[in-house]
């Protein structure tokens, strides 16, 4: 009995004050059309939009304009403890081509990867397609298809152009942490099978124990607690190689981890990635072969059910290329069948995905097992070394930043719907 009166108490108290919204920047979400499409009725246009992720927001005292964050630490008087920091600090709206270097137009989504706003140097990004103001869009993707045009010409060796399904909530997790005041209209929420421990907010609370600043990179650190979810990796990709990769988890939804062990068990972190070049195929994708990615191109993704039904169990994800009309499959084998890469993505399918558009460079392994020979301590003659022609020195994050830092990627033209009805 006093337990519960206990915790109802505790739930009031903290519901009153939590993660803020900042107002010194009104957050205003650039508009980005997309069409949902069916076999009766063809296609129709919807009107989205997107939203930054909040740890790449301006974090700042809730009455001021103090900086609760600096670079890779909290302030310690303002972020003392998760809860006090939670309540103290606050989200601010985004200047989103200005310091973030994200741009819309019509059905046409660009960021670019190293932007100097005036007040920092803002590196890639991530965003999340919305379905109002307020709410993600979910998608259901059993037994229907996405296909979408990516402009990856402008993406160097090191650099990956991301587009992504994500087990996140359709609010950003306000509705289960009542101290997360801000939500999905501030990119709250977010989460990944690699159970990222680099996010500032998890569960309505600062990521503050523990925290220990990234040694190669000033912009970003990691605390105690990582935020696990399934993640259906429909492209990662730059000019020279691309992957899709199913990661399930066996937690369903958004769920806090702690410590490398239950890390190690809740997700599959490695995933069953697809990879033309590394499976062999080297004249298929990259600049003036099959998928010549020197122009753009369409990429269809099936997700095939045993049964043709929205319910049947996942049973093959199929992919498709189209480029000035033609259309480009590797070889036959092109899915995750009899892989056991499928196993765990029913449920968080069935729960809906959030759509994630994102482009960044890899502080922890250069990208190499993208685009390179990897992992180094493997000989390049072991199969699935070799995924890609870059060399095993290139995409240092200090390297690709100097050099290329106009690469964008943009994604357009992004259709949703019945098999065989969006391309
Ligand atoms: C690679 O893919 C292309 C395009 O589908 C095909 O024409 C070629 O024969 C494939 N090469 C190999 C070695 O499988
Ligand atoms: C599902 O559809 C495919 C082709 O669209 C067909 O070949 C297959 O037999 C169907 N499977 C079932 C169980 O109806």
């Amino acid at each position: 009995m006093h337990t519960s009166v206990a915790f109802v108490l505790f739930s009031l108290l903290t519901a009153v004050c939590g993660q803020q919204i900042g107002t010194l920047t009104t957050e205003s979400h650039p508009s980005l059309t997309w069409s949902k499409c069916t076999t009766s009725g063809g296609c129709t246009v919807q009107e989205g939009s997107v939203v930054l992720d909040a740890n790449w927001r301006w974090l700042h005292s809730k009455t001021g304009s103090t900086n609760c964050y600096t670079g890779n630490t909290w302030d310690t008087t303002l972020c003392p403890d998760p809860a006090t920091c939670a309540a103290n600090c606050a989200l601010d709206g985004a200047d989103y081509t200005g310091t973030y270097g994200i741009t819309t137009a019509g059905d046409a989504l660009t960021l670019k990867f190293v932007t100097h706003g005036p007040y920092s140097t803002n590196i890639g990004s991530r965003v999340y397609l919305m379905a109002s103001t307020t709410k993600y869009q979910m998608f259901m993707l059993r037994n229907q298809e996405f296909t979408f045009d990516v402009d990856v010409s402008n993406l160097p060796c090191g650099l990956n152009g991301a587009l992504y399904f994500a087990g996140m909530d359709a609010d950003g997790g306000m509705a289960k942490y009542p101290t997360n005041k801000a939500g999905a209209q501030y990119g709250t929420g977010y989460c990944d099978s690699q159970c990222p421990h680099d996010i500032k907010f998890i569960n309505g609370e600062a990521n503050v124990l523990n925290w220990t600043p990234s040694s190669n990179n000033g912009n970003s650190g990691t605390g105690q607690y990582g935020t696990c979810c399934t993640e259906m990796d429909v492209w990662e990709a730059n000019s020279v190689s691309a992957a899709y990769t199913p990661h399930a988890c066996t937690v369903h939804g958004q769920t806090r981890c702690s410590g490398s062990g239950l890390y190690g068990g809740v997700c599959d972190k490695d995933g069953c990635d697809f990879n033309s070049y590394r499976m062999g195929n080297t004249t298929f994708y990259g600049r003036g072969l099959a998928v010549d990615t020197s122009s753009k191109f369409t990429v269809v993704t099936q997700f095939i059910t045993v049964d043709n039904t929205s319910t049947g169990a996942l049973s093959e994800i199929r992919r498709l290329y189209v480029q000035n009309g033609k259309k480009a499959a590797f070889g036959d084998t092109n899915s995750f069948e009899s892989k056991g890469g499928l196993t765990g993505m029913g449920t968080a399918f069935s729960k809906g995905m959030v759509l994630v558009m994102s482009l960044w460079d890899d502080y922890a392994e250069n990208m190499l097992w993208l685009d390179s020979d990897y992992p180094a301590t493997k000989s390049v003659t072991t199969p699935g070394v070799a995924r890609g022609t870059c060399s095993p020195s290139s995409g240092l994050p200090a390297s690709v930043e100097a050099n290329s830092p106009g690469s964008s990627v943009t994604y357009s033209n992004i259709k949703f719907g019945d098999i065989g009805t969006t391309f």
